[in-house]
């Protein structure tokens, strides 16, 4: 696992096969409608979007506009009707274990403690217990979780369960994070600190990030770019280039730029949301 300190080489993961300027994650003309006897759900039309290496894009769009089947379809956990998906210009459609994924419900396993939850992806690596121990004890002190080591995830707030699932995705090794809502359980002031968290975390190691928000000051905050999607079927409406300097202090959320930003990004969802 990387840990703030330990600068991460993206061209650790690109072989002689793979191309070195490929994004780390492409998704091109993703489509899918779900079928049942009585009904045909369009989902996704036609969506394309692209993560380059060490850059975070967050995705915003309507409920229901088919964001988190997006991320079970780059997971290899649905199949989409067309389209593919690309890691390292390589196509990935359809396999699994690729990302490190957070989904919207934080799945912890519940006959693992919350520390043994945190530590799985070190576990599965072969790393042995006593490492991955320390490593998750220092990443649950960060997030707050320091105490509940040994506590059930039912046990947990259900937003003490989201920084744990988060955690999980943190320590798991590939380059790629989905995370699908992370702070969405957290309150204000909690969720801000954890926004102000990942920042320092990811500006330190700047892995690869995908991540679904229905917060757009948290998407400017974090954000290279930003995709926003149309109501369903969901498809790319617009690609915003964020353009702050890193790294980017608090005092950003008063900026006039990133206020107007922040205008226009929710008067087009506004749009968006009443499409549906
Ligand atoms: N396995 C499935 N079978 C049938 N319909 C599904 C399935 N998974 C998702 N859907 C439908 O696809 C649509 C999009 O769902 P999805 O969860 O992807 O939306 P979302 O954009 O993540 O919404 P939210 O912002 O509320 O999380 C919904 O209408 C949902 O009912
Ligand atoms: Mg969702």
């Amino acid at each position: 696992m990387r840990t703030p300190s330990d600068t991460h080489s993206r061209d650790d993961h690109i072989t002689s096969a793979e191309d070195a300027h490929a994004p780390a994650l492409e998704i091109q003309g993703i489509s899918k409608t779900f079928s049942n006897r009585r009904q045909h759900v369009h989902v996704l039309d036609n969506l394309s979007l692209e993560v380059h290496p060490g850059e975070f894009v967050s995705i915003i769009g309507p409920s229901g506009s088919g964001k988190s089947t997006l991320f079970h379809i780059i997971g290899g956990l649905t199949a989409p009707d067309k389209g593919s998906i690309l890691m390292d210009g390589l196509e990935i459609t359809g396999a699994k274990g690729r990302i490190a994924y957070m989904p919207q419900q934080p799945a912890l396993f519940p006959w693992r403690t919350i520390e043994d939850n945190v530590l799985l992806p070190e576990e599965l690596r072969g790393t042995s217990k006593a490492a991955a121990r320390s490593q998750a004890r220092s990443w649950m002190e960060r997030a707050g979780l320091t105490g509940f080591e040994q506590a059930y995830p039912h046990t947990l707030s259900g937003g003490m369960q989201q920084r744990a699932a988060f955690l999980r995705a943190l320590m798991s090794p590939q380059e790629v994070m989905c995370l699908d809502e992370p702070f969405s359980a957290l309150d204000a002031l909690t969720r801000s600190d954890m926004q102000r968290w990942l920042l320092d975390i990811w500006e330190d190691t700047r892995r690869s990030v995908l991540m679904i928000t229905h917060h757009i000051e948290e998407a400017l905050l974090l954000s290279d770019s930003i995709y926003i999607l149309s109501a369903r079927p969901g498809t790319v409406l617009q690609r915003v280039k964020v353009p702050f300097p890193r790294p980017r202090p608090e005092a950003i959320l008063f900026d006039p730029t990133f206020i107007s930003m922040k205008t226009e990004i929710a008067a087009m969802m506004r749009e968006e949301q009443q499409k549906r």
